[in-house]
């Protein structure tokens, strides 16, 4: 079969798999959330599209649903199962971990904590939930600067990103920002090098880059601006400029581009891909529709002294 007419039925498929999803999830009473670093084919079916920190919002804000099911990571599913404990969340694959998640064991904070008594402990919401139960407050990369403004602490606990924490310090000099673990950090935006940089910059002279905060901190520097996904996509839409080099998740563009429309936009590394954000297939959506599993769930306890740290997050977020 030519490549040509194979897109062509790969297409028919995924659309004919689109409606039959769409007419389950009306059945089921059900919401599709899901990561801007989703393909395009769940982007297209999802009912709300946002970084971790309008995740959480949105999650806290679900009464008349059902069931929610969760296209992104592990730790963003287990967020919304913290703020709605009654609600069936489901994530159309267990396997959609964010390994920088799993980065800070619970034993490895409390050990930090014995010996910082005096910090305060802020985690990346990118943590387990056995992790967050222990901290006081917990902040995205779009609030992270706020959120440790907010604690009266002038030592700070940070994790697990250490490019997030180093960006944090770099803000706030008053601050002394402890890394705990020494050296969290996501595999995919580590990838991306000042090289990459100055390559893109004589490649397209007219454009801004633009990069996520979980990108070293020389790589940011050497940017022209740094913020969450869900910011890039305002700060994209508010701009008067055409061009963009996109520092982050490659997928961060398809979300742009189908709402920013006539701005170019440019991926400042190709192989910026996270592979489990990709598990999500339209298939495993229709079967977790189907059979409203797999579940996320946790301890009663462990649930709810994590809530304290996500709403904690979100007042400070107003
Ligand atoms: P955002 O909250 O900016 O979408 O980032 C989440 C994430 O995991 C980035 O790698
Ligand atoms: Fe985790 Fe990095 Fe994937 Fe974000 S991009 S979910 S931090 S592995």
């Amino acid at each position: 079969m030519k490549l040509e007419n194979l897109f062509k039925k790969v297409k028919i498929m995924n659309s004919a798999l689109q409606d039959e999803i769409l007419k389950l999830k009306e059945e089921k009473n059900a919401i599709i959330l899901a990561h801007n670093y989703q393909p395009k084919e769940v982007q297209e079916i999802a009912d709300f599209l946002g970084d971790s920190l309008e995740l959480c919002i949105k999650a806290s804000e679900i009464e008349d649903k059902d069931l929610v099911i969760f296209c992104g990571v592990d730790f963003m599913a287990e967020t919304a199962f913290i703020l709605n404990p009654d609600k069936k969340i489901v994530i159309p694959t267990l396997e959609a971990e964010c390994p920088m998640a799993h980065m800070l064991p619970e034993d490895v904070l409390l050990k930090a904590k014995e010996e910082h008594p005096d910090a305060g402990v802020i985690l990346y919401v990118n943590s387990i939930a056995e992790a967050k139960q222990h901290a006081d407050t917990l902040c995205t990369s779009a609030n992270a600067v706020k959120v440790t403004e907010s604690l009266p602490h002038k030592k700070i606990l940070f994790g697990p990103d250490k490019n997030l924490g180093t960006h944090v310090a770099d803000k706030l000099k008053d601050k002394e920002i402890i890394h705990v673990p020494s050296d969290g950090h996501c595999y995919v935006h580590r990838l991306i090098h000042v090289e990459d940089i100055e390559l893109k910059r004589k490649e397209y002279p007219n454009a801004e880059i633009i990069c996520h905060p979980e990108c070293k901190l020389e790589v940011q520097k050497a940017c022209d601006v740094v913020m969450s996904t869900g910011g890039m996509l305002r700060h994209i839409a508010e701009s008067d400029k055409e061009e963009f080099v996109i520092g982050t998740e490659i997928d961060m563009i398809t979300r742009i581009n189908s709402e920013v429309p006539g701005k170019k936009l440019y991926p400042l590394l190709e192989g910026a891909i996270c592979n489990t954000m990709k598990l999500h297939t339209l298939e495993k959506i229709r079967d977790s529709l189907i059979n409203e599993e797999p579940r996320v769930t946790l301890p009663s306890e462990v649930a709810d002294k994590s809530r304290k740290a996500v709403e904690h997050m979100l007042e400070v977020s107003k």
